[in-house]
């Protein structure tokens, strides 16, 4: 069965295409890789030993969405296309109304003459804003907003919600992610940063390996076991697998909108991360506490609950392995010179 992957060549949807293959489907990836690089359609290719279909392409582009459509006639969309900056977003919202909302409308449009059984929406744990409740769970109020980007990923899923209410043959899944770290064991598909990282993970293994000087700690005052900020990271090969159980299960259900965390269920600081680091690369980390990032969310991790229970899914890899394999892909990036380093410096 042929499963359509919008952004399929990004850090998520590269490492979904892997597990779909390994699940017995058939990836299609549909991706202007803006994020992302030829080589990983390579080294996808060397992971599973068989030839990938992909086309070079924004969503936006609705002829030629529909041309691939046809052709493919895909059973399945995982709609990964959209920027996930949270302070480009601060600073080019435009950007990102435009990919993450109008083009996912247009997207829409086209498939709505299709017959897609099951579609899963690349949701982020952003949408809860601060919780009022930790761990938080599915049915907690949907605060405002704190970046345009989290705002695109709240009105997609509305829009999507209200989409697929007047499909009855058609399933929706909402997998709201809680923070995607780490890469494939290989070591041959990681997360590609464009410029200087902002997130925390690959800034780590960036300063471990000297191509950044210091890691600065956004912020040790907060109310937490260590004064770091608290958060749910989940490995992208899990996170590659829980969609996979989302997909299968909405083809069997075919009629029913589900929203999902995706997180370990576990809280972890920025220390913590920092202390795993060293350990798997059995080297000191050269870092410093600065002042603390606008937007940050003092601590937020999953209840997972629901995803374990429902759909028979399991985080299966710890917070060092997630270190292990983000080192390993850092090391092997040598190897891939790639344009979008260069980007943004
Ligand atoms: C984690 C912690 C920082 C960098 C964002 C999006 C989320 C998802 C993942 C897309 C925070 C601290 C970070 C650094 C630091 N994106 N940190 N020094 O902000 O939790 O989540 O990225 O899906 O939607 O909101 O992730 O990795 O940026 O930060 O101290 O150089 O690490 O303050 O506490 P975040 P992050």
């Amino acid at each position: 069965m042929k499963i359509l992957l919008t952004g399929g060549a990004g850090f998520i949807g590269s490492h979904t295409a892997v597990a779909l293959i390994e699940n017995g489907f058939d990836p299609v990836i549909v991706d202007d890789f803006r994020n992302s690089e030829p080589f990983v359609i390579e080294n996808i290719e060397k992971i599973v030993g068989k030839k990938i279909t992909y086309y070079s392409l924004n969503i936006g582009n609705k002829e030629g969405v529909k041309n691939i459509l046809q052709r493919e006639n895909p059973v399945g969309v995982i709609h990964f296309a959209a920027d996930k900056a949270v302070n480009e977003s601060v600073l080019n919202p435009m950007k990102y109304y435009q990919n993450n909302v109008l083009n996912l409308i247009n997207f829409l449009e086209v498939i709505d003459q299709m017959n897609i059984n099951s579609f899963v929406f690349s949701s982020s744990c952003t949408v809860y804003g601060v919780p009022d409740k930790i761990p938080v769970n599915e049915s907690a109020l949907i605060k405002p907003a704190f970046s345009p980007y989290g705002y695109t990923k709240q009105v997609g899923e509305r829009i999507l919600t209200d989409f697929f209410k007047t499909k009855n043959k058609s399933s929706l899944t909402l997998l709201r992610y809680f923070n995607p770290i780490g890469a494939h064991p290989s070591g041959l598909i990681g997360e590609l940063p464009i410029g200087v990282p902002s997130n925390l993970v690959p800034y780590i293994t960036q300063a471990g390996i000297g191509k950044r000087k210091k890691l600065t700690v956004f912020g040790k005052d907060y109310d937490t076991k260590d004064g770091t900020c608290v958060r749910d990271y989940i490995h992208v090969v899990d996170l590659a697998n829980a969609h996979v159980a989302a997909l299968k299960k909405g083809l069997k259900r075919k009629d029913s909108i589900k929203t999902y965390n995706v997180g370990t269920g576990k809280g972890a600081s920025v220390l913590d991360v920092i202390k795993a680091f060293e350990k798997v690369s059995q080297q000191g980390l050269n870092y410093e506490f600065g002042p603390r990032r606008a937007g940050d969310v003092p601590k937020i991790y999953s209840d997972n609950f629901l995803i374990k229970n429902e759909l028979a899914w399991h985080p299966k890899f710890s917070l060092e392995d997630c270190l292990e394999h983000a080192w390993k892909w850092e090391k092997n990036l040598f190897n891939f010179k790639y344009k979008s380093e260069k980007k943004q410096d």
